[in-house]
């Protein structure tokens, strides 16, 4: 029996190594403790490490010591043992496991670190409360669905940096403590000790560093870029995640375009054995609205959406007149085959559309009884006929439709094909991978003025750039998303390289000369000392590893991510400071400052 002086770092293999070659050597494990088995005295334990599991036993007829020892470890504490390899009795044979055939009969156990009662059992299906697996993540990482995900997510990083190697791209890391990037969020600002008064913004993305890096001359760029934004959280946002941010120099978006679909073809490859299409489809952003009622659609299915305002001319319903008379739109989807369909269904497909902000939603079968609708009195033969020729519906099918304002009813019918596509098991497995081009180049803030729909060094359509002062919101950009299977998962474009069009941009923007240089006027100064045409894209890591795993949430794939508040149960961040450190910094809080990042407060 050894002592605490062991040299217990001589595993002789992991966890997850041995096999029926082993058989009749001896082995020294190290691990965790996963599960205990007592069989009147005769000890079994699963042996974890991040490798995988083994059975060791103890016997008490074998070494009476050891069986005691085992008998009073607990879960998860971290022992050491040594014995012979033997094979596992027929009955506990584990042909899908690696190490199924074997056991370890024990002759020498230790235990290295005695682990406390656990918060929360270490199994496949996590805990229901997310906050207690965030605040002891160390444990929920040693399940192993985490532990697959952090291990794919490594295999990821390490197939793409080599892949980017090899299309001549170099790594660069640019600053974490810089000057507010103009991605539309709002910024982490770090505040400065030498100069009191004065902040750094944490980067919204590196997207000023990387077209400054093709001023530099660097040709490809590219980094695994940690981005900030003050956003409030969700299962695809968090407000500190990674992207792979990259640049190309003499090139337009097109270049752009075909090697990120080489990339994510290596990827896709590389990491999960399948083959994409060499070139992917390509959405306009209009079409992809007119659709499906969104810039991300998710191609899967069909329900695509069709527009009825024609069926409703002159029509009687209040809400759908008063739609139409305010320039709205009436749209529905035709579900085939979906007259059916019971009314608590249409109920909970009802309540889709309302979460969504609108007043309800108008359904009509066609059944073989005859026509059935919620709006039934007020359709005559005309309107029928001219619904049946916009949506195509034929006997047993159901429309489903809505009227308001075209962008809400847009959101409402793509929340509720969505919806459609789940509850009726229309989506297919498999990877639909889309461009989504032509993104407008403005959008209309809420008091009326124009925003970017990206940022605003984003190039626009060369064919349309006469109309940046006459009419800005017709714009349409040269930017492009990467849409999987309804995700957005990256965007880019090319980018303005001419300080004219630069300057005009900032005009329709609102944005002042002196308000320009005073924001960006490094920025600007670089661009005017020689600046190649180039043009880039950012994915996000996240998100994609997400989809790849299959994954619920980014949460899954972060090894720390924040809560939906934005905060860290397991460090506790964000915390109150000393009043030394706040004073060193020039801050004063007001008196009433809730500091408490108590989640359930
Ligand atoms: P954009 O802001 O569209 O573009 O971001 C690019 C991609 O980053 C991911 N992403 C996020 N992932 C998790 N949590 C978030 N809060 C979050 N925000 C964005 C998305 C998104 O598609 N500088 C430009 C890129 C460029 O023009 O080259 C940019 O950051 O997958």
């Amino acid at each position: 029996m050894s002592d605490t002086k062991t040299n217990y770092s001589k595993r002789s293999h992991t966890c997850g190594e041995l096999t029926a070659e082993a058989l009749g050597s001896r082995a020294v494990l190290c691990g965790w403790v996963r599960h205990i088995r007592d069989l009147g005295g005769l000890i079994f334990i699963r042996l974890a490490d991040r490798y995988g599991e083994t059975q060791v036993v103890c016997d008490p007829d074998h070494a009476p010591e050891v069986a005691a020892r085992a008998a009073a470890c607990k879960l998860e504490s971290v022992i050491r043992v040594a014995g012979v390899v033997r094979e596992r009795p027929a009955d506990q044979m584990r042909a899908e496991e690696i190490t199924g055939a074997v056991e370890l009969l024990v002759d020498d156990f230790e235990i290295l670190s005695r682990a406390k009662p656990l918060p929360f059992p270490i199994t496949e299906e996590p805990g229901r409360n997310e906050e207690l697996r965030l605040k002891h993540r160390y444990l929920d990482l040693r399940r192993r669905p985490m532990l697959e995900s952090i291990e794919f997510r490594h295999r990821f990083i390490l197939s793409m940096r080599n892949y980017l190697a090899s299309e001549g791209f170099l790594e660069v890391e640019t600053p974490q403590l810089t000057r507010s990037t103009p991605e539309g969020a709002r910024d982490f600002l770090v505040p400065s000790r030498s100069f009191p008064g004065s902040f750094y913004a944490l980067p919204q993305s590196p997207q000023i560093y990387k077209q400054l890096l093709m001023v530099a001359g660097l040709d490809r760029y590219f980094q695994i870029a940690r981005c900030f934004r003050d956003e409030d959280p969700r299962a695809d946002r968090q407000v500190e995640f990674t992207q792979l941010d990259l640049e190309m120099s003499f090139v337009d978006g097109e270049a752009v375009l075909e090697l990120s679909e080489r990339l994510f073809n290596h990827l896709w490859r590389e990491l999960l054995d399948v083959e994409l299409p060499a070139s992917w489809p390509r959405l306009t952003y209009a079409e992809a609205l007119e659709r499906y009622g969104t810039d991300k659609p998710d191609t899967r299915f069909g329900l695509e959406l069709v527009t009825l305002d024609d069926a409703f001319v002159g029509s009687e319903l209040r809400f759908i007149a008063q739609a139409l008379e305010e320039g709205g739109a009436v749209r529905g989807i035709r579900v085939p085959e979906g007259a059916g369909a019971s009314r608590k269904q249409l109920k909970e497909w009802e309540n889709e559309v309302k979460s969504a902000g609108l007043g309800g939603m108008i359904w009509i079968k066609w059944t073989a009884d005859g026509l059935s609708s919620s709006i039934k009195k007020f359709l005559d033969e005309t309107a029928e006929t001219r619904l049946r020729e916009l949506s195509g519906a034929v006997e047993g099918d159901l429309l489903l439709a809505c009227a308001g304002p075209r962008g809400r009813v847009d959101t409402a019918l793509d929340r509720l094909r969505r919806r459609l596509g789940r509850d009726l098991g229309l989506i297919a497995d498999r990877w639909d991978i889309l461009w989504v081009t032509e993104f407008p180049l403005f959008e209309e803030d809420d008091e009326g003025g124009l925003t970017s729909s990206h940022h605003p060094f984003t190039a626009p359509l060369s064919e349309d750039s006469g109309r940046i002062e006459s009419d800005p919101l017709s714009v349409r950009s040269a930017s492009y998303d990467i849409v999987i299977n309804g995700v957005e998962v990256a965007s880019g474009s090319p980018r303005i390289h001419d300080a004219d069009l630069q300057r005009r941009i900032f005009n329709a923007l609102g944005i002042s000369e002196s308000d320009a240089r005073e924001r960006f006027g490094f920025f600007l100064e670089g661009l005017a000392y020689g600046t190649p045409p180039h043009a880039g894209i950012a994915p996000g890591l996240d998100r994609i590893i997400a989809l790849m795993l299959r994954r619920e949430s980014i949460r899954e794939v972060i090894a720390f991510p924040k809560t939906l508040r934005a905060a860290d149960p397991l460090t506790g961040a964000p915390s109150p400071v000393d009043d030394s450190q706040l004073k060193e910094l020039g801050i004063i809080l007001p008196d009433d400052a809730d500091s408490s990042t108590d989640e359930t407060g």
